[in-house]
This record gives C-alpha cells, sequence and structure tokens, in this order.
C-alpha cells in the first residue's frame, strides 16, 4: 500500500530561459544526462514502488509532456490541475483520491526537479520513513545538513535525542523561506536543517493534519469523495479545484503541525535551484566553465555556465563568474552572484510578452 507521488506542476522561473512556463526545469534534460529530472525522479522510485502506484501532479497544460517523457505512467495515475494553486491543494486531491481506494495508503510526495546522487541511501531512507508512518501519526520530511543561509528553503528545527526510533528524530519548529538574516542565525546554530521537499505521510495522517491546519481545504476535497475514481471526477476537479487557497504544504501544514518529524538524509542532494548549484554538481572543464554543446571556443573564460541551443557555435573572451543561456529566442547574460535576481526578470519578461 506504498504510492510515490511526484509532483511537476511548478515553474521554475529561477531557470529562465531555459525554463519556461511552457516547458519548466522538471522536464529538461538540465544535467545533460539524456534524460529530463522528472525522468530520473520516476526511474528513482520505480526501484522500491511498483509502477501502478505512481501518480504524477501536474497541471493541465503539462499532461502531453508528462504523457510523452513517461509513456509507462498509466494515464489515469496522471492528476491534471486545471489551475495553478500550489502544491497543498495537488497533495490533497490525491490523497483524498487515493484515500478513498486504499485508505490505509502510505505515501512518498516528492518533487520532480532534483539531484540524488546517493540513490542507495536515498532510497533506504524513504522505505525507514515508510515503516515509521505506517505505524505512527506522523509527518516525516528528509532534513538535509545546510551549506548556506539559502532563503529558498524550510529550515527544520529537530530534537537530536531520539524519537524511540534511532534514525527518526521529532521536530520542534518549521520555517518555511526566513528571511536572509534568520537564515543566517539557523546555519550558524547548527541545530537545523534544510527540508528537502520530500514527505512521507500515511493518507489518514495526512487528511488528519488538512482538516486541523486546512480546513478550507480538506473540506473541498472530501467533498469530491463521491466523484472520485469515477466518470464525475474531471467535472468535479475542473470545478472546483480552482477554488482552492493558493498555498505550499509547507506554510498549509508543516509550519503548523505538531507531529512532524524528520529523517537526516545525506543523499547527495541538490534541489539545483539555480545555475550556480547546477555548476556545482556539473561535469566542468579545466578553467571550471560547465558547457553543455562542443562548438563553443573559449578564450580567457572561467567559472562560468554556458548553456546554449543545439547547433549552436559560440565564441566568448574575457568571461568570469557569468551566466550564458541561449534557448533560440531568448538569451541571457548575467553574473552568476546576482542570479537570485533572474527571477524577478524573468517574471517580469513573461508579464510583458
Ligand atoms: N502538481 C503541482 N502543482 N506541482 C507543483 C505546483 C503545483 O501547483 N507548484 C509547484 N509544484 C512542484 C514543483 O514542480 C516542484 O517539483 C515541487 O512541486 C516543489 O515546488 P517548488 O516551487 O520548487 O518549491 P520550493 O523549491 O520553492 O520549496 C520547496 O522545496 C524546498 C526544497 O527544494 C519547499 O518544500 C521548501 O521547504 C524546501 O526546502
Ligand atoms: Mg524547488
Amino acid at each position: 500500500n506504498k504510492y510515490i507521488l511526484i509532483m511537476a506542476g511548478g515553474v521554475g522561473s529561477r531557470f529562465w530561459p531555459k525554463s519556461r512556463n511552457h516547458f519548466p526545469k522538471q522536464f529538461i534534460d538540465i544535467l545533460g544526462m539524456g534524460k529530463s529530472l522528472l525522468q530520473l525522479t520516476y526511474e528513482r522510485f520505480l526501484k522500491i514502488c511498483p509502477n501502478e502506484q505512481i501518480y504524477i501532479l501536474t497541471n493541465t497544460s503539462y499532461a502531453s509532456l508528462v504523457a510523452c517523457q513517461l509513456p509507462n505512467v498509466l494515464a489515469e495515475n496522471i492528476l491534471l490541475e486545471p489551475s495553478r494553486n500550489n502544491t497543498a491543494p495537488c497533495i490533497a486531491y490525491a490523497a483524498y483520491k487515493i484515500g478513498e481506494k486504499n485508505p490505509d495508503a502510505n505515501i512518498v510526495v516528492t518533487p520532480s526537479d532534483h539531484l540524488i546522487l546517493k540513490e542507495d541511501v536515498f532510497l533506504d531512507k524513504i522505505q525507514q520513513a515508510l515503516s515509521f508512518s505506517e505505524k505512527n501519526d506522523a509527518l516525516l520530511t528528509l532534513g538535509i545538513s545546510p551549506t548556506r543561509p539559502d532563503t529558498g528553503y524550510g529550515y527544520i528545527k529537530y530534537q537530536v535525542a531520539g524519537s524511540g526510533h534511532q534514525d527518526i528524530k521529532k521536530v520542534d519548529a518549521f520555517m518555511e523561506k526566513p528571511a536572509l538574516a534568520k537564515a543566517k542565525e539557523y546555519l550558524a546554530s547548527g541545530d537545523y536543517a534544510w527540508n528537502a521537499g520530500i514527505f512521507i505521510w500515511s493518507v489518514n495522517s495526512l487528511k488528519r493534519a488538512f482538516k486541523k491546519y486546512a480546513p478550507e481545504i480538506a473540506f473541498l476535497f472530501e467533498s469530491g469523495s463521491v466523484f472520485y475514481n469515477t466518470d464525475a471526477e474531471t467535472k468535479f476537479i475542473t470545478e472546483k479545484y480552482p477554488l482552492s487557497p493558493n498555498i505550499s504544504i509547507d506554510y498549509a501544514i508543516l509550519e503548523k503541525a505538531g507531529n512532524v518529524y524528520t529523517i537526516p538524509a545525506d543523499i547527495g542532494w541538490s534541489d539545483l535551484g539555480t545555475w550556480a548549484s547546477l555548476h556545482v554538481v556539473g561535469e566542468k572543464d579545466e578553467n571550471s566553465n560547465m558547457v553543455n554543446l562542443d562548438k563553443v571556443y573559449l578564450q580567457e573564460t572561467t567559472n562560468c555556465v554556458i548553456h546554449l541551443s543545439k547547433d549552436k557555435a559560440a565564441v566568448i573572451r574575457g568571461l568570469d563568474n557569468y551566466i550564458v543561456v541561449d534557448d533560440g529566442e531568448v538569451l541571457l547574460i548575467y553574473p552568476k552572484s546576482e542570479e537570485q535576481e533572474i527571477k524577478k526578470v524573468a517574471e517580469q519578461m513573461i508579464n510583458n510578452h
């Protein structure tokens, strides 16, 4: 009764212009491995879960992209959202739907756009988490040792003493995307982990949490119970889904709940959130440039990320610590140190064009 929910509905604006509204990061072969991040995520979970129990949660506009990249996923396991309401409602929809079929379901919720280098360790932690959530009313997340005061993550303060279970720690507080000063404080204290955004919980615990901390969402998706897994499901979702509050699961539940646990996990994790984080893990030449094509001639160029569209030739001289991305339609040349600004630039560009 183990289910995997892969969330693949985000826009990934920090990777603009490569990641676009119509082709976001999770669908891109951003590591040059011949597979998209979504395909890598799916294949990773296929090692511990039967195909029939893997679900993809995404926006209606990505339905054909998902079907094309994951031809083996059952059509009825691709849950389509008619509007962008962030992660809490998509998780609630899946939980209530799966709960109708299997009230004892035990669920892993995962992003579709992360890199995990130590796959064996990762899968082992997931199995441990699943056996804990099966027996306890617990909301579990994987905790990553923080390396910088990144304001794009959730921070988890956990009790070092056990929960009766060696590797699983009780969480005292969860802070989603803190301000920089707070993030620095958390990092310095040494008592915090980053939330990897990978959650493990039973349908029962999750429904209970929605009822208590996000009753509007619980009420909405509970009211669909009679329609799930029938012909009337699509109509219900099309009409009602957009009425849900627009909120991430982190703010809706994790920050509020008292039964959050974490498994500290050294799994070679990166959320590949930005070009610079990709540069850290990607393959680089002797001058520390990460280049995706052969016909790029670099002179006196160092520490750059250069990502061009297919068949492009380029000559670049005298750049240090820059991002150069050309997706065919848009060319971006931006200092790596200012890359957090790219998200804003992308949003402006998307609004103006
Ligand atoms: N189906 C669906 N629908 N998926 C969505 C939606 C949606 O409306 N919005 C986002 N997603 C998907 C994204 O594609 C991604 O795979 C995942 O859900 C997480 O969303 P992000 O938008 O990337 O969240 P985040 O990175 O800002 O923050 C989360 O992840 C961090 C770790 O990478 C939080 O959980 C943080 O606490 C965490 O530290
Ligand atoms: Mg993310």
